[in-house]
């Protein structure tokens, strides 16, 4: 008898925690997975009045670990339980190294570093007695590359891509998958923001971009929904580039 395909969207009632959800990239998983039938929580630092009524919506910082637990536990209380987490609120922060003060360096670290092991850590403490649960971290194309003024950047997201690994290597034998999304430069307000601050050149990066254009955030959102799903059941420890092929080519 031939094997069932394996589904490779998540199932539909899936409970999902996106943090940085108000927006941009976690804006376009939230909508991605709702489309699919999911049911969404989120954490954003910024108020989301546009949300739709279902979706339960916190606003605080992922680098508070009682925000985060208070998603995660409304959750389970409104919900039974949680079946994804997606660790991608992150701040650029794109200036020279010489002018960033040691408070500027730890917010960078608190948000994009602290903020994912926070969320990690609260949904796993869920998903690892249940044995069940996928965990996401939006890393980036600077977590295994460096830029000049990227340090707290490319320190974080260098940290989150091995963080990723890390977690996928403890909580693998208790079926909880942990991966990582490193989208290339997105057409959203970061990158606008950085654009618009002449900290880097559009053209330079579509120039280096095989596919010769910028990313679209529901392509991101479009892998995150795979990595939930069944089909993605022997995905673990992986971080996914959704970059056109920037990191592929060495030339300009
Ligand atoms: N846009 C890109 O080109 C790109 C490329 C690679 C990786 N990324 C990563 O993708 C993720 C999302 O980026 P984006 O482009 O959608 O950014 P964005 O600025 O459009 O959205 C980020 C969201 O995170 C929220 N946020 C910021 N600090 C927070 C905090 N302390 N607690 C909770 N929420 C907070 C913001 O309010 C915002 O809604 C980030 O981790 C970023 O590093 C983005």
């Amino acid at each position: 008898m031939p094997d069932t395909p394996l589904a490779s969207v998540p199932p539909p009632g899936c409970r999902v925690f996106i943090t940085g959800g108000a927006q941009g990239i976690g804006r376009a998983m939230a909508d991605a997975f709702a489309a699919r039938g999911a049911r969404i929580a989120i954490l954003d630092a910024a108020a989301m009045p546009d949300a739709p009524a279902a979706w339960i919506i916190h606003q605080g910082s992922v680098a508070d670990p009682v925000a985060v637990e208070g998603v995660v536990a409304e959750m389970e209380q409104k919900w039974g339980g949680i079946d994804v987490a997606i660790a991608n609120a992150g701040l650029s922060a794109n200036r020279p190294t010489l002018g960033i003060t040691p408070d500027a360096w730890r917010q960078v670290l608190d948000v994009n570093l602290t903020g994912v092991f926070l969320t990690a850590q609260a949904a796993a403490r869920r998903m690892v007695p249940a044995r069940a649960g996928v965990i996401l971290a939006t890393t980036s194309i600077y977590a295994d590359r460096g830029g000049a003024e990227r340090a707290a950047y490319a320190a974080t997201k260098g940290g989150v891509a091995n963080l990723v690994r890390a977690l996928a290597c403890e909580w693998g034998a208790s079926n909880v998958r942990v991966n990582g999304i490193s989208p290339g430069y997105a057409d959203t307000a970061l990158t606008r923001a950085l654009i618009a601050d002449g900290r880097i050149d559009p053209v330079a990066i579509i120039g280096r971009t095989p596919m010769r254009r910028l990313g679209r955030t529901q392509e991101a959102a479009a892998v995150a929904c795979f990595l939930a799903s069944p089909a993605a059941a022997f995905i673990n420890g992986a971080i996914l580039p959704v970059d056109g092929g920037w990191g592929a080519n060495t030339g300009p």
